[in-house]
C-alpha cells in the first residue's frame, strides 16, 4: 500500500449536516379542512332540528281549510308554509307546543299579547291584532290537525 502523499492537504473533515426537511408540515391545512367541513354539517343539522322540518299535510275538513289560509296569511311569513318553520320564526309541528305544552290559550295569548321568545332563538313574537276569535279557533284547529298528521300528540 503506497505512502499518502504527504503534501497532499488532509481531507476536510465530513460532516454529516443533518438532512433539512425543507418539507412544511401539512397539518393546519388539514386541520382547517376539517375544521370547515366540521363547521358546515353542524349547521345543517342545526338547522334541521330548529328550523324546519318536512311536514306530513293530511287532509283538512272546512274550519281547518280556513284556519289554513288564515295562517297562511298572518303567521306563515314566520312560522313557515305548513308551520314548517322559516329563518324568522320556529315550527309549530313540534312537541313542545302539543296541547299538553301549549294549550289553545297559548294561541290566543300570543297572537294578542304577542309571546316572549324563550324555546328557540329568533327573539319575541309581536302580536297580530288584527284576528277575530272565530279565524283564532281555525288557525288552532289547523296547527293541531297538521301536528296529529305528523306524530305531535297530547303526553
Ligand atoms: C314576526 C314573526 C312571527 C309572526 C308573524 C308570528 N309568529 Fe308566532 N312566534 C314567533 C316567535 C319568534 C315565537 C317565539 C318562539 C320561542 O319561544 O322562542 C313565536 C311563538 C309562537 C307561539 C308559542 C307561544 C309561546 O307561548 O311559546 C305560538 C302558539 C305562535 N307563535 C303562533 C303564531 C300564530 C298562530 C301566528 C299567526 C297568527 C304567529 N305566531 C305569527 C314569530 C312570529
Amino acid at each position: 500500500m503506497p505512502d499518502p502523499d504527504p503534501s497532499r492537504p488532509p481531507e476536510p473533515p465530513q460532516h454529516e449536516e443533518p438532512a433539512q426537511h425543507e418539507t412544511v408540515s401539512n397539518g393546519p391545512f388539514w386541520l382547517m379542512v376539517f375544521g370547515i367541513v366540521v363547521a358546515s354539517f353542524s349547521v345543517m343539522i342545526y338547522q334541521q332540528s330548529t328550523v324546519q322540518r318536512s311536514i306530513v299535510v293530511p287532509d283538512f275538513n272546512g274550519l281547518e281549510q280556513q284556519g289554513a289560509g288564515i295562517f297562511s296569511a298572518n303567521c306563515s311569513g314566520c312560522h313557515g308554509e305548513n308551520a314548517a318553520g322559516s329563518g324568522n320564526g320556529p315550527t309549530l309541528i313540534h312537541r313542545y307546543y302539543e296541547p299538553g305544552l301549549h294549550g289553545d290559550s297559548t294561541f290566543y295569548d300570543a297572537i294578542t299579547h304577542g309571546a316572549t321568545g324563550h324555546h328557540w332563538n329568533y327573539g319575541d313574537m309581536p302580536p297580530v291584532d288584527n284576528l277575530k276569535n272565530e279565524e283564532i279557533a281555525a288557525i288552532v284547529a289547523y296547527i293541531r290537525k297538521l301536528q296529529t298528521a305528523n306524530g305531535i300528540h297530547w303526553q
